[in-house]
This record gives structure tokens, C-alpha cells and sequence, in this order.
């Protein structure tokens, strides 16, 4: 299990003034100095906080993972197979919304996919990852497609408003988990996750790889610092193993 930080909102608050500051390759740095395995960001079609030359200064200084999260327009896989990260994870991308709002719709995209979106990394090293909610068809569709990974979306466990509903969402996770690995995919898992309910995920659910973190980590970075925030999450990751 390890620890991928999301910077996208480093470049949020950079974005709100138009100045170069703070900058989202100098935070990826410091994660991974920090002992981060990897950084992830989203190049949204709006460009909203990431922008293309953000991608290309990421591409050359992270050092561990790049995981490349998109929606899957012709647009993105140009940009992500000249930058040709280890990763990318594809994601559904509405203009209104403020951040991902669910999984993919597996049997909604499988024809695009199928002809498409895997056709285009062919012969790329990019593994592919989907964003899916622990659902098992859609787990199943991905599996017959060839994704290397899922990540598993946490949002609605992080989202839970109650405990009943959280320990519900917790054993639909824990079945996606088993599903994903015994299919010989690799299971990843992100959104909404913060350092309270990150202990509880790890406790319950199987098989976890990469645990994609970004609005709560890069919050609590302006109170404690990006190092010892980072420190702390992978605190967390590590006692458990
Ligand atoms: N994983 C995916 C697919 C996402 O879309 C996001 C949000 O950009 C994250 C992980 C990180 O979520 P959060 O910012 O809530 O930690």
C-alpha cells in the first residue's frame, strides 16, 4: 500500500491570483521528498486548475509514479501518450461538477472503450486504471477490456452520513476488492479520503495499492506543512502493513 498525492489544488490556489505561485511541480517534490511513491493530477477538459504545461514539468521531475487522471477524449490520450506517464486513470468528467462525481458507467462506454480509448495505448507502457464504483458488472466489463487496475471510488464511504451507511459502503468496497484481485487487476482506491476515515478503509477492505489523496491532504498542509502532512498519511499506510 502506498501513499499518491493529488496536487490539482495547489494549482487551484495558484490559479486564483494568476500568479506562479504555489507551484504544483515544487509541492510534487516535496511530497516525494517526503516519501510519497507517486503524484496524481487531473488535466480537466476546462483546465481548471492543471494546465498542459504543468503536465510537461511533471512529466520530467517526478521521480516515482505520474498518474495521468482524465476523461478519455481524444484530446487527453494525445496529450497522455506524448507525456507517457505509468499510469493513467480514466475518470467521468462533467463541466458542472466540482470534483469526480462517481465511477465510470462501465456498460454506458464499453463500445467507445472497447474500439476506441484501449486501441489508442496500445503499445504505450501507460498502465490503464478505471474509476469505478465497487460494483460488479462494471468491475467485470473492465476485466474483459484488459484494465491492468480499478480504482476503487471511496467517495461515497468518505461521504457516508451516518455509521449504518458507512459499514454498508465498506462491505461493497471490501466485495470489489476481493473481485479486482481475484481477476488479476490491481486495486487502487481514492476521493473524499482524509485522516480520519483513511484508517478505517485500510482496516476493512483487501488488497489495496495505490490510495489516491488530494483536497483533505493539501487542507491540512496549510495548517501543518506539505512534509509532515504527507509524514502523517504515510504514517498511517505503513502501520497497517
Ligand atoms: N481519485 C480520483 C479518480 C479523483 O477524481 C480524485 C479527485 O480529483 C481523487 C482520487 C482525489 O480525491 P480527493 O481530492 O477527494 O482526495
Amino acid at each position: 500500500m502506498q501513499l499518491l498525492v493529488n496536487i490539482d489544488h495547489v494549482a487551484t490556489l495558484r490559479n486564483a491570483r494568476g500568479e506562479g505561485y504555489p507551484d504544483p511541480i515544487e509541492a510534487a517534490e516535496i511530497c516525494e521528498q517526503a516519501g510519497a511513491a507517486g503524484i496524481v493530477f487531473h488535466l480537466r477538459g476546462d483546465r481548471r486548475h492543471i494546465r498542459d504545461e504543468d503536465v510537461y514539468r511533471l512529466k520530467k521531475s517526478v521521480k516515482g509514479i505520474l498518474d495521468f487522471e482524465m476523461a478519455a477524449s481524444d484530446e487527453m490520450i494525445t496529450i497522455c501518450n506524448e507525456v507517457q506517464p505509468e499510469l493513467c486513470t480514466l475518470v467521468p468528467e462533467g463541466r458542472e461538477e466540482l470534483t469526480t462525481e462517481g465511477g465510470l458507467n462501465m456498460k454506458t462506454v464499453f463500445e467507445d472503450y472497447k474500439n476506441r480509448v484501449f486501441p489508442a495505448f496500445k503499445g504505450t507502457n501507460t498502465k490503464l486504471s478505471l474509476f469505478l464504483d465497487p460494483n460488479p458488472v462494471d468491475i467485470e466489463i473492465a476485466h474483459t477490456l484488459g484494465a491492468d487496475a480499478i480504482e476503487l471510488h471511496t467517495g461515497t464511504f468518505a461521504n457516508a452520513s451516518n455509521s449504518d451507511l458507512q459499514k454498508k459502503e465498506l462491505e461493497r468496497l471490501i466485495m470489489g476488492a476481493e473481485l479486482i484481485h481475484t481477476a488479476g487487476m490491481t486495486v487502487n482506491a481514492g476521493h473524499g479520503l482524509n485522516l480520519d476515515n483513511l484508517p478505517v478503509l485500510i482496516r476493512e477492505v483487501p488488497h489495496l495499492q495505490d490510495i489516491s489523496i488530494g483536497h483533505a491532504l493539501v487542507s491540512k498542509s496549510i495548517y501543518w506543512g506539505l512534509e509532515k502532512t504527507v509524514k502523517e498519511y504515510i504514517k498511517i499506510l505503513t502501520d497497517k502493513k
